[in-house]
């Protein structure tokens, strides 16, 4: 049996070349591997305001992305996470198995809330339960992430032990599987802060669907580094990001991209940079326009289906566990 791989991705704001290197690119790799769920979590979406006209097309949007991005139906369970009822119910049973301390300590709720709690939705502060739960429906063994979720994980892992202690193994407990390249690409603008869909500067990220004279612009403004070496240096670190952009991109390793760049200005680095960005870019922008919607929902029907029975059964069990049914 091949061991289970679940994750997801808002369909808010537009996704960048961190979501895509830190997360799409590793979901791709380990599909041949194992078995493979991908979800686009329109429930966690809503944990702040959305225009329901803007969300429901950002979320057929955000399938064709995975598609195009080469994650393939055929391998993998692609679904929308309102289509299994059952994310939502196991949330429930959780929040009353999660702990308000744990959940206080969130940096991430922390830095949405913009340290304004009061004002903050119960979905926003509970938005991790829900995560668990997308995660520990599925008998998950591995999680990939960006660096921003790791938190994330912990809790899922903490959770999952605590459920089993009380009530009797239930859950697998999932590892997180976090690259060592690129689990967190930094703002273009600002490498104290990571590259983020709800950064107001647009020209901090890098779109997916930007085109290359965007692309081009965007790197040729992006901040650099006092100095003039082109080298991984963690005091250093708006060069080193955009030469890890170039490292992923490039299939180069750290070293032959020092090697590359040796004695060459940003100017050079910069354009070369641009270039081999439109470049991996190309492929998936054109692939984007190949799915139509009848296909696209055929593929997240079936995937609802197919996740809906897995998830029937890990909830049947824990309401089993604890008493409800
Ligand atoms: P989301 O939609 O914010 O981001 C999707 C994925 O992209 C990664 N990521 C990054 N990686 C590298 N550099 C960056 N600058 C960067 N920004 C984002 C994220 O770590 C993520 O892997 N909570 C999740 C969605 C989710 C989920 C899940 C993930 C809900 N349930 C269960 C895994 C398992 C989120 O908001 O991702």
């Amino acid at each position: 049996m091949k061991k289970r791989i679940f994750s997801g991705a808002q369909p808010t704001g537009e996704l960048h070349i961190g979501n895509y290197l830190g997360a799409l690119k590793n979901w791709v790799k380990l599909q041949d591997e194992y078995d493979a769920f991908y979800c686009i979590v329109n429930l966690h979406a809503i944990t702040v305001p959305q225009d329901p006209k803007v969300l429901r097309k950002k979320t057929l949007d955000l399938a064709r992305i995975y598609l195009a991005a080469g994650v393939n139906p055929e391998k993998s369970t692609i679904f929308i996470q309102s289509d299994v009822a059952e994310h939502a119910e196991l949330a429930w049973v959780l929040n009353c198995v999660a702990r308000m301390g744990e959940l206080e300590r969130m940096t991430q709720f922390k830095d949405k809330s913009k340290g304004n709690a009061a004002r903050a939705s119960v979905g926003l502060f509970d938005y991790p339960v829900l995560m668990v739960s997308d995660i520990l429906l599925y008998q998950t063994d591995l999680v990939p992430v960006g660096q921003d979720q790791k938190q994330h994980l912990e809790l899922t892992r903490d959770l999952a032990e605590r459920f089993n202690r009380d009530f009797g193994e239930t859950f697998v407990i999932p590892d997180p599987y976090i690259p060592p390249v690129g689990a967190k690409i930094l703002s273009l603008k600002d490498p104290s802060k990571k590259m983020s869909k709800s950064d107001e500067n647009l020209n901090a990220s890098i779109f997916l669907l930007d085109d290359a004279d965007t692309i081009t612009r965007k790197i040729k403004k992006a901040v650099t580094d006092s100095g003039t070496d082109i080298k991984f240096d963690e005091e250093r670190p708006a060069v080193t990001n955009l030469l890890t952009i170039y490292q992923l991109m490039s299939g180069k390793t750290s070293e032959e991209c020092e090697a590359h760049f040796e004695g060459k200005g940003y100017g050079d680095f910069k354009r070369e940079l641009a270039e081999t960005v439109v470049e991996y870019m190309r492929p998936f922008q054109e692939k984007i326009k190949e799915y139509d919607d009848d296909e696209l929902s055929k593929i997240l029907k079936s995937g609802a289906e197919k996740a809906r029975e897995i998830a029937s059964k890990t909830l049947k069990d824990v309401y089993e566990k604890m008493g409800i049914k």
